[in-house]
């Protein structure tokens, strides 16, 4: 008996103008292009720049894209998530702020927060409204200013983020395509490894918190990078392996956009070729959330219908995941 699933029908990305190059930032702090580039891939970075705005205004462009493209009407939505580790508020929602900029009259909405997994561990929780039936069109996006927390003078860490948002438009089918598997896991015990010090319950902001610039990124990068190169392929390769996935069957890898070292090992143990792969963190770095939605966005027009697609990510928490998509449509 055919199920419901939950296809991904529309795919939209926004990025801000200004560009942060390897050159500008050689001037801010002690690096070398050369350096960020062997040891990341990344060669620019975008910056929202403009006073007042926050992830909403960058989301919202990606609601309004969506909308236009699948041409649905603002009340057609039933429910937006929006994965973020830099919401505008600590509450409410950057979700609801984006719902009420886009007119998303009928929707109810939320966010969830898991740093750079947020987008598939958003697009598993989208896909149950859907399968159950209950619901016919779910927004999911994932929109970061990760400019806002990261300490330019941190040669670290400053390279590494770029602000951007991108997500989906997921809608039932009877088709055999859409979120087919996925993956999840979170272990805690990263927790002190990658985080925001200050400005939660256990540390409320306070001058001696500003003072610490404990409201930045603080990452342990080795640590992490650790993490990140075994724990992404482990669940590629078993959602390849418990799927039947060959490599020669997998049309694309959409790996998280942290560096291109752990994208390689990836790739690598999964038995993908570099050609399969989406990489495009020499333009964007890592957009946390945003970053798989922006690949899809910029690969959208050489998807086809059918397509066997593996999403994969891992971030703070630790958390970590992958998701097998069938492509639903050509473009
Ligand atoms: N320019 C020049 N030198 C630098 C820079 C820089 N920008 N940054 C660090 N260095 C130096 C260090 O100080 C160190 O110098 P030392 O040997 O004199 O002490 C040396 O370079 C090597 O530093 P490492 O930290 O060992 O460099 P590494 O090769 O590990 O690269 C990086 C660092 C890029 C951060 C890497 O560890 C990484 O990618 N980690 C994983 C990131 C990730 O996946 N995060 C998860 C997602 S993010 C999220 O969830 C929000």
């Amino acid at each position: 008996m055919s199920q419901i699933k939950a296809a991904i029908t529309a795919v939209h990305g926004y990025v801000p103008e200004f560009v942060l190059s390897n050159e500008v930032l050689e001037t801010m702090v002690d690096t070398t292009d050369e350096w960020i580039t062997t040891r990341t891939g990344i060669k620019e970075r975008r910056i929202l720049r403009e006073k007042g705005k926050g992830s909403s205004d960058l989301g919202a462009e990606v609601v309004k894209g969506l909308l236009e493209k699948s041409g649905t009407h603002a009340d057609e939505i039933d429910l937006l998530i929006c994965a973020t580790v830099t919401p505008d508020f600590a509450f409410p929602a950057t979700a609801n702020i984006i719902a009420e900029k886009t007119g998303l009259r009928n929707a109810w909405s939320f966010d969830i927060n898991a740093a750079c997994s947020g987008f598939l561990y958003s697009l598993v929780t989208a896909s149950q409204f859907i399968e159950n039936g209950k619901y016919k069109k779910v927004m999911v996006i994932g929109a970061e200013k990760m400019s806002m927390m990261t300490d330019y003078t941190d040669r670290t860490t400053c390279v590494l983020f770029g602000d951007a948002a991108a997500g989906v438009l997921l809608e039932p089918t009877m088709d055999n395509v859409g979120i087919m598997d996925s993956i999840l896991r979170t272990d805690g015990s990263g927790t002190f490894h990658l985080y925001q010090k200050g400005g939660g319950a256990v540390k409320p902001a306070s001058f001696r918190t500003i003072a610490g610039g404990e409201h930045f990124i603080y990452q342990e990068g080795q640590q992490v990078f650790k993490f990140a190169v075994t724990r992404m392929a482990d669940v590629s390769v078993e959602i390849m392996d418990r799927n039947n996935l060959k490599s020669e069957n997998v049309a694309w890898l959409v790996p998280h956009q942290a560096n291109l070292r752990i994208i390689d090992a990836t790739a690598r143990r999964m038995g993908i070729n570099k050609d399969q792969v989406m990489i495009n963190i020499e333009k964007y770095g890592n957009t946390t959330s945003a970053t798989i939605p922006l690949c899809l966005w910029e690969w959208e027009k050489k998807l086809n219908k059918d397509d066997n697609v593996i999403l994969a990510a891992f971030g703070g928490g630790f958390t970590w995941g992958s998701v097998y998509v069938k492509w639903a449509y050509d473009s």
